[in-house]
């Protein structure tokens, strides 16, 4: 069989969240499986591409409305990855640092609807000339959402009308909508489906994906089933397509997320050792912000965004941090300049207790799941997410609203068997008896060790979920 992941982000290539985590993770085990699995994304000025060797696989010209674009599709030689890598080379589109951003200015590129719509044209002339057809074209989020549209309504790709699509929703917070004037940039189809294209009168990239692919999967069961009445506008939508939809947790990658090999972190530990790996990269953690190894650290990791519920917590922290409760805690990401303003003074209030780290930073994020005690997700809404599963792996005890992915991972400890904290509604006063329940855990040690030793014992590796992308792909197929 042979899969193509279409994509705006793939780790190590070009990274910005959890997409980029999945996209460079799943093909690699569905590679093994299944013969041949690809990864498709746009060549980016950046360093990690200017650090590879690429190779040239086809050299092409294709349409965006009226003009003529020029653009190259070109391969990984060295196979880095563990399954082949493309790019696709457009002079004039991509070869800027960033993926959906200028970092100078922090607003999305004036162009956001081009870029993505030559990428996905480019793809579709690529594979319409390929002697032997992808099986299964694989699509994730709004950026490759107009894929299915063209495969199933653009004359110039009738040819691709049979492979059937995937479309992985991985955040339906973000859809890709422009005036419909954009639609003329998109190769000629029969203007009587016009609506395909359209939700609440703008093109709605996701929105077209949603319509026409074979298949939309989305990356946790509850997720699914939130998103019939919590998706920012396309819950009808979603209701209506509910018997082409499906929920597959995601895995994480546990050869990069392996805190015995793992070399971002000071010192190296397993299951074996985790009582001695997690005190010495706590030290190592306090040092670096000057904190006080003997009280529990309790670590934020991700976007500084609405949400992520980032914004709830300033209060919660502050209401620890000028009790008289011993605690740190740790932040690092960003988002949000009013967040930013207020973890900064944050900083200088609370020396000693609290650190924020207002920037991205994959290394230093491996060193805190090492060398914290706890990691807080308040999300509003969470797809699936994947900090839970990296705290997890190293020894962190999750602390989490039950929502979407976090529901479906982490099982509370109050009920049997259960390994993390959960609490239910996005409130400051369940986020702060969450966190009490954290620090009283802290301090009953022997029950500490046992929950570390449970979460490090759990398997959240991509072998499960793989399996049933195999199966649903199998089904397409026969479809
Ligand atoms: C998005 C979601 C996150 C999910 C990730 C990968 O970043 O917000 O919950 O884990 O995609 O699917």
């Amino acid at each position: 069989m042979n899969v193509f992941h279409l994509s705006a982000e793939c780790y190590p290539v070009a990274k910005v969240g959890g997409l980029a985590d999945v996209v460079g993770a799943l093909p690699k085990y569905l590679h093994k499986k299944i013969g041949q699995a690809s990864v498709v994304m746009p060549k980016y000025a950046n360093e990690w591409i200017a650090e590879h060797t690429f190779e040239t696989v086809l050299k092409g010209t294709a349409p965006l409305g009226d003009w003529q674009f020029e653009f190259t599709i070109q391969r990984e030689v060295d196979g880095i990855l563990g399954f082949p890598l493309y790019v696709v080379d457009i002079p004039g589109r991509f070869d800027r640092p960033g993926i959906y951003t200028d970092a100078e200015t922090g607003s999305s590129y004036w162009d956001d609807f081009e870029r993505f719509a030559s990428f996905q044209i480019a793809v579709l002339d690529w594979m319409n000339g390929m002697e032997e057809k992808p099986d299964i074209i694989h699509c994730h989020d709004h950026h490759t959402g107009l894929v299915p549209f063209m495969m199933t309504q653009c004359y110039r790709y009738m040819d691709l009308k049979h492979i059937p699509t995937a479309l992985t929703v991985h955040n339906a917070e973000y859809h890709g909508s422009y005036s419909h004037e954009k639609s003329h940039k998109l190769p000629q189809f029969d203007e009587r489906n016009f609506g395909l294209l359209d939700w609440d009168g703008q093109l709605n990239c996701l929105a077209a994906g949603l319509k026409t692919c074979w298949q939309i999967t989305t990356v946790s069961k509850s997720y699914m089933k939130e998103l019939s009445y919590n998706s920012n506008g396309l819950e009808w939508l979603f209701q209506n397509e509910q018997q082409k939809s499906r929920g597959i947790i995601n895995g994480i990658d546990t050869e990069v997320w392996n805190p015995k090999t793992d070399s971002m972190i000071a010192h190296s530990y397993d299951k074996r050792k985790m009582a001695e790996g997690k005190r010495k990269n706590k030290k190592v953690l306090c040092e670096q912000f000057g904190l006080d190894p003997q009280y529990p650290t309790i670590s934020f990791i991700g976007r500084l965004v609405h949400e992520k519920g980032a914004d709830l917590l300033p209060d919660l922290f502050q209401t620890f941090l000028e009790s008289e409760q011993s605690v740190n805690f740790v932040v690092l990401g960003t988002g949000d300049r009013e967040l930013h303003h207020q973890f900064e003074a944050m900083n200088n209030r609370f020396v000693g207790y609290f650190d924020a780290t207002l920037d991205y930073n994959e290394s230093l994020a491996h060193q805190i799941y090492a060398g914290s005690d706890f990691m807080i997700m308040p999300s509003r809404v969470e797809p699936c997410g994947l900090n839970q599963m990296y705290c997890m792996r190293y020894g962190t005890v999750p602390v989490v609203r039950n929502i979407g992915g976090l529901k479906d991972t982490v099982k509370d400890i109050a009920l049997d068997g259960g390994y993390g904290i959960t609490f239910n509604d996005f409130a400051l006063s369940p986020a702060r008896e969450a966190v009490q329940r954290a620090i009283d855990l802290f301090q009953d040690g022997r029950t500490m060790a046992g929950i570390r030793k449970r979460i490090m014992n759990l398997d959240f590796s991509w072998n499960a979920s793989a399996k049933k992308y195999i199966t649903m792909y199998d089904e397409l197929i026969e479809q």
